[in-house]
C-alpha cells in the first residue's frame, strides 16, 4: 500500500471521462475553444472575481511563471525553505523570471512567520550590491502538511504589500486547504491580499490539469505570452479544460480534498496511540510526518507499506505519510493496525 505522495494516485473516474468525452470531433486549438473558455470563466466564479485564468499541466511551470510576473531578473522572492519553488523545482522559477533570487526563511510548522519575514525586508539592502525584495511565496496546503489561515494569510500579506511585493500562493494543494479551512476560495487568495494562485488539480484526482489565476490585472498582461515561450500553451487545450470541468463539477474537488484529509486525521488518531510515536506538525491538510520507532519503521516496510523516510531540522527521522482522494479507509486502518503490531 502506497502513501509515498499524492502524485503516486491515478486519475479519478470522473476525470477520465470527461477527457474521453472531449475527445469527439474538432475543436480549435490553443484554448481558442469553447470548453476552455467555459472553464476559464468558471474557475473565475469559483473566485468570485474577474481573474485571468490560464490553464497548464505542471505544478512547476505554474509557480515560475507566476513568479515571473512580479519578480524582476534583480529581485528577491521569500519563501519558505522547504517551498517546493525553493528544492524541487530546479531552478525553474529562476530560470523564468530570468534570475531573480529565492530567499527561504525558516518558519514555522511550515508556514512564514510576520516577524521573520519583518526581519528579512528590515536586512534588505536597497544597494546595487544586493537583490531587491519582489515577491513572497506561500505555500498553501504547506509542505509540512499544515494550513495557514485567513488571518494568518492576511497578517503576511499586509507586510508584504506595506514592501511592495507582489503575494504568490503555491496552490498545488489549495482544495486541501480551503477544506480544511472551510472557507470561500476568495477569502483566503485575493480577499486575503493574494495576487496569483497555482491552483493544482492533479494531487487531488486530476491526470494533468493546473491553472494560474491571477487577481491583480496589470499582472496578467504578458502571461499569455509568458505561458506560449514557456511550452504551457497546449494545442490540444481541451483535454486540460476538461479536467477542470469535472474537478470542479459538483464541487467534486472539495468533496476528494475533504476524503484525503479524513484520512490523514484517520491515519493521525491511530497512529497517536502507537507507543513513541511523535508528530513532527499538526495534521491539518493530507500530509502527515510522524516519528516511530525503528523496529515498527522497518516492519511496516516488511509488512511492504510505501512511504518517505523525511530527514527533519531537528535531527528526527519522521515518516511522510501522504492521502488522496482514493485512500481506502481500510488501507489507513491496515497500517494503523501494522505499526501497533510492531511496536
Ligand atoms: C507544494 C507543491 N507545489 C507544486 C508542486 C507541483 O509540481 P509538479 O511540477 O510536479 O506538478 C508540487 C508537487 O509535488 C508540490 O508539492
Amino acid at each position: 500500500v502506497n502513501f509515498a505522495s499524492d502524485n503516486t494516485t491515478g486519475a479519478a473516474d470522473e476525470i477520465l471521462a470527461a477527457i474521453t468525452a472531449a475527445n469527439k470531433g474538432r475543436a480549435m486549438p490553443y484554448g481558442n475553444d469553447d470548453l476552455t473558455r467555459r472553464v476559464e470563466k468558471k474557475i473565475s466564479e469559483v473566485f468570485e472575481a474577474e481573474a485571468a485564468v490560464f490553464l497548464l499541466a505542471t505544478g512547476t511551470a505554474a509557480n515560475a511563471l507566476a513568479l515571473s510576473v512580479m519578480a524582476p531578473p534583480f529581485g528577491a522572492v521569500y519563501c519558505q525553505a522547504e517551498a517546493h519553488v525553493n528544492v524541487d523545482e530546479c531552478g525553474a522559477p529562476e530560470f523564468y523570471t530570468s534570475g531573480a533570487k529565492l530567499l527561504p526563511l525558516e518558519g514555522v510548522d511550515g508556514k512564514i512567520t510576520v516577524a521573520e519575514l519583518e526581519e528579512a525586508l528590515l536586512r534588505a539592502d536597497p544597494a546595487v550590491h544586493s537583490v531587491q525584495p519582489a515577491a513572497i511565496s506561500l505555500t498553501q496546503a504547506t509542505e509540512a502538511g499544515t494550513v495557514y489561515t485567513v488571518d494568518e494569510v492576511r497578517a503576511i500579506t499586509a507586510v508584504a504589500r506595506k514592501a511592495g511585493l507582489g503575494v504568490h500562493m503555491d496552490g498545488a494543494r489549495f482544495a486541501n486547504a480551503v477544506q480544511s479551512l472551510g472557507c470561500a476560495p476568495a477569502d483566503v487568495t485575493w480577499r486575503a491580499g493574494v495576487d496569483v494562485l497555482s491552483f493544482g488539480a492533479t494531487k487531488n484526482g486530476a491526470l494533468a490539469a493546473e491553472a494560474v489565476v491571477i487577481f491583480e490585472p496589470a499582472l496578467a498582461k504578458d502571461f499569455a505570452y509568458r505561458r506560449k515561450r514557456g511550452g504551457h500553451l497546449f494545442s490540444k487545450m481541451r483535454f486540460v479544460a476538461a479536467q477542470w470541468d469535472a474537478y470542479l463539477r459538483d464541487d467534486r474537488w472539495l468533496h476528494w480534498a475533504g476524503h484525503a484529509n479524513a484520512m490523514a486525521v484517520r491515519l493521525a488518531t491511530g497512529l497517536i496511540k502507537v507507543p513513541g510515536a511523535r508528530f513532527s506538525f499538526p495534521v491539518e491538510a493530507n500530509e502527515l510526518f510522524v516519528s516511530l520507532p525503528d523496529k515498527v519503521i522497518d516492519g511496516l516496510k516488511k509488512d511492504g507499506f510505501e512511504f518517505y523516510v523525511w530527514p527533519a531540522a531537528d535531527g528526527a527521522t519522521p515518516i511522510r505519510l501522504v492521502t488522496a482522494f482514493d485512500t481506502l479507509s481500510a488501507d489507513v486502518d491496515a497500517l494503523i493496525e501494522a505499526a501497533q503490531n510492531h511496536s
